[in-house]
């Protein structure tokens, strides 16, 4: 533990957290490096870190709290996992970047490809954002097609045709376009993708018959976990892959979030959907920047230099972000670790529900939990989920980060669950959500 345990008052102060992000100000846009960081959707500013260890996160005034949102994902073994961070250490002695071959990026690509049956190949990049590009590119390349179909509430990165009613960042904070959900984007870009509602096939269907024969691919989330956490029916999945099979459309799924998360390989082994190409990110790199698009050998071969499709990257198969990444997908290989995180989610629920608090509960699968403050249905698309649980996560959230627990800082996101993670933490978040509880309507 560091200097202050986690607090349970909100007297702790803030003062050096508040001092950098004035300075920040004004040297970065609005004092961040990606939008939801700033904490406006629930009324907050940023708190500036200086260590995490486990399940902990230290600010630079030296308060510690409970992290639960273990940088967007990529931490299924908390922070500075003490074996990830010898082979990092070991690595960096090797030379922090090669720009050539080397034979981590084969271990890893091995390492991927047997978690991801049939596939026969990977290519690396530094970013799921890169890996997600790369696969459209390869869509493209490969069907001679233009069109791009996502689903409303998706979240594939921030490249120009993908920002198209996309996920939380941009309801909670940018400026809409006329057409993408981002200025700067040009309409010729943004006409080429296509937003539908998630989980209705008939729009699908009725899209597919008028345009099948210029769509490219379907992109989605195979669990949408970037807007709420919108589970999809194994239907609805399934009948992606029969349209587009229909049409000569590729299906990718954008694993960036659920690969290596709720088991050791992907979602579409779940609910038995086999996509023509995934992409990943996030936990492959072990908290290290990485991205990959996995596939069969007939489509990835169509990549420079074996064939036309173009793609590149100076940091790509990184040596520093492979030795994270395999230590962290070897540690995977121990089903334990996923029942450890699954078993506290189930903790979460029961605690929640204890309280007997009807509306303060959360949308979970596996270490996924999305805090869902209403009764009633759980929504499976955007336009369902109730603006009332929006407010209620806004109204409480400042309240259970003054009880040492940090959630993500929007609505919008998903809490993760990880190795690092015990008994007592998430009995700290449920106490913590449930005192919050009662100061809200
Ligand atoms: C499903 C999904 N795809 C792509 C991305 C983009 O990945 P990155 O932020 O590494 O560029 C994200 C990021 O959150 C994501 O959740």
């Amino acid at each position: 533990m560091a200097k202050k345990s986690a607090p349970k008052s909100n007297s702790f102060s803030r003062a050096q957290s508040d001092a950098w992000f004035e300075r920040a100000q004004k040297r970065i846009p609005g004092g961040v490096n990606s939008p939801v960081r700033a904490c406006r959707s629930v009324n907050g500013k940023p708190i500036f870190f200086e260590k995490a260890s486990g399940a902990h996160f230290t600010d630079v005034d030296g308060n510690v709290f409970v992290d639960f949102c273990m940088s967007w994902g990529p931490l299924i073994l908390g922070h500075s996992d003490r074996d990830v961070v010898a082979e990092v250490q070991e690595a960096a002695t090797r030379g922090l970047s090669y720009g050539a071959c080397h034979p981590g990026e084969t271990a890893m690509a091995e390492a991927i490809l047997e978690a991801f049956p049939p596939f026969e190949q990977v290519r690396l990049t530094s970013s799921g954002t890169e890996a997600v590009m790369t696969a459209l590119r390869l869509a493209r390349g490969a069907t001679g097609r233009p069109l791009i179909v996502k689903f409303e509430g998706g979240y594939h990165g921030h490249s120009d045709g993908l920002l198209v009613k996309a996920g939380s960042g941009l309801i909670t904070g940018a400026e809409p376009g006329a057409e993408a959900s981002s200025q700067g984007i040009p309409h010729e870009i943004a006409g080429l993708t296509i937003s539908l509602p998630f989980g209705n096939l008939a729009e699908v269907e009725k899209l597919f018959a008028f345009h099948g024969a210029r769509i490219a691919a379907i992109i989605l989330e195979p669990l949408p976990a970037n807007n709420g956490l919108l589970v999809q029916s194994n239907e609805f999945l399934a009948g992606l892959r029969r349209i587009t099979a229909e049409h000569g459309s590729l299906l990718i799924f954008d694993e960036v979030i659920s690969g290596f998360r709720l088991r050791f390989g992907g979602y579409g082994a779940i609910a038995g959907v086999q996509p023509d190409l995934v992409t990943l990110g996030k936990i492959v790199g072990g908290g290290m920047p990485i991205g990959a698009v996995v596939g069969p050998q007939k489509l990835l071969s169509l990549l420079a230099p074996v064939g036309p499709v173009y793609q590149a990257g100076t940091l790509s198969g990184n040596p520093v972000s492979i030795a994270a990444g395999l230590k962290t997908l070897e540690k995977l290989k121990n089903p334990e670790v996923y029942a450890h995180i699954a078993a506290l989610g189930e903790r979460l629920e029961k605690k929640l529900k204890a309280a007997k608090i009807p509306w303060l509960r959360v949308r979970r699968v596996g270490s996924i939990v999305w805090p869902y403050f209403v009764e009633g249905p759980l929504p499976t698309r955007a336009d369902d989920i109730s603006p009332k649980a929006i407010e209620r996560y806004n109204a409480m959230y400042n309240a259970v980060l003054d009880a040492g627990v940090y959630m993500p800082p929007s609505a919008y996101e998903v809490m993760f669950l990880s190795l690092a993670h015990a008994e007592g933490h998430v009995d700290q978040l449920a106490d913590a959500l449930i005192a919050a509880a009662k100061g809200v309507a």
